[in-house]
């Protein structure tokens, strides 16, 4: 809370090259230790001389930060090694960084001058997410011999398939919040441990005012990226209460094949909960929008994206029902980027470098 009326800013910076929860989850804990947080990030230009170039664009980098709820400011070209100049001129009161040690190139700790100014305060770096994992599994997409996860959603699928028949043949019965586990193939790679309250400490906990205009979206949103955050922002403005519905693990593979997704159930819903756009999320949502559904959260529009809709075995629109209902908006979200697309330059940047 403020001192002296004035309020209290925290300084974190960083490349944020590859944006996930871990990334917010630091930005959380800063926002907790003041009143506003301004994040200073690199340019392109000085992470390629410390090391290496960035897989984001510093104008992507700046995107994915801004769209993070905990974050007041965005700074771009923050110096590698963090000087009392620079907070200075932001205004900032202290430095805030994750309990693991950065270096320059050169080996020297990028906060040592803060440090001795006793400007920096620490926070616990989330376990179990890095971009290097993420890469990992990235680069695991791509084996071919990498195929037990395609056998687990296999048995998945047909664990579906029969639930779809007992609701055909049991038609009161309910399919929402149907096969809500998360199975990742991943297996190899380090997984991150969801817990309640990490989800309730990334909600905002509220719920639609009366009268509020509630608009819904769903999908995989796997490695939440700039063209979900400019999809998620227009979606926005269609109303006053945004909520994203998120399929589970095996019902995105049966749309989007091979190993996918990336991030598991659990791993999504803090990465779109992280974003301010975003007031709740439908923790696997069902593919179709159903009568139900559209009851249940009082939804008044649905929309889509510039993404191509997947049929529901290959015949049934899952957006028939809002259609008839003349609720159902497509957005043009602008942006080209796809989780497909960053697979693909998370490749031929590991090729290059
Ligand atoms: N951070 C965190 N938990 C993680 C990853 C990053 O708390 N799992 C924090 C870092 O400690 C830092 C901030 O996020 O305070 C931004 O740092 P950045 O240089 O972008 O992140 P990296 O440490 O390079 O993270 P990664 O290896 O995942 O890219
Ligand atoms: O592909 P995915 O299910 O993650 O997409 C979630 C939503 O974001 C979809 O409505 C999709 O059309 C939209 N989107 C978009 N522009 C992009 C990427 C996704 O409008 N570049």
């Amino acid at each position: 809370s403020p001192i002296n009326g004035k309020d209290v800013r925290v300084w974190c910076d960083g490349c944020y090259d590859m944006v996930h929860f871990g990334h917010a989850n630091s930005l959380r804990q800063a926002k907790a230790l003041g009143d506003k947080v301004i994040v200073g990030i690199h340019t392109d230009a000085e992470i390629t001389k410390h090391k290496g170039p960035p897989v984001f664009t510093e104008e992507e980098r700046v995107k994915m930060v801004k769209g993070i709820k905990w974050v007041d400011e965005v700074v771009l070209g923050a110096p590698y090694v963090t000087t009392l100049e620079v907070l200075d001129q932001n205004n900032c009161d202290f430095c805030v960084h994750g309990d693991d040690i950065t270096m320059t190139a050169e080996g020297v700790d990028t906060y040592h001058l803060v440090k001795s100014a006793n400007r920096y305060k620490e926070v616990r770096r989330t376990a179990g997410v890095s971009t290097t994992d993420l890469v990992g599994r990235m680069l695991l997409l791509t084996r071919n011999h990498f195929r037990q996860g395609s056998a687990e959603y296999d048995i998945e699928k047909e664990a579906k398939m029969l639930k779809l028949l007992q609701i055909k043949s049991h038609p009161g019965s309910s399919n929402m919040g149907q096969d809500s586990a998360a199975k990742s193939p991943w297996t190899g790679c380090s997984q991150f441990l969801p817990t309640t309250q990490k989800i309730i400490q990334f909600s905002d906990g509220k719920s639609p005012n009366a009268g509020d205009k509630i608009v819904y979206v769903a999908g995989a949103f796997d490695l939440f990226h700039v063209g979900h955050l400019d999809f998620l922002e227009k979606a926005s403005k269609l109303g006053d209460y945004l909520i994203v519905g998120l399929h589970t693990d095996p019902v995105v593979n049966s749309y989007k094949g091979s190993n996918y997704p990336i991030m598991n159930l659990h791993e999504r819903v803090l990465s779109v909960l992280a974003c301010k756009f975003v007031n709740e999320v439908v923790i696997g949502a069902p593919y179709c929008v159903t009568e139900e559904l559209l009851e249940h959260f009082k939804i008044d529009v649905v929309c889509h994206g510039r993404t191509p809709i997947a049929m529901e075995d290959g015949k049934i629109d899952p957006y028939a029902v809002p259609k008839t209902k003349a609720i159902f908006e497509l957005i043009d979200s602008g942006n080209e980027m796809t989780t497909e697309r960053i697979v693909e330059r998370i490749i031929s940047h590991r090729l290059e470098y």
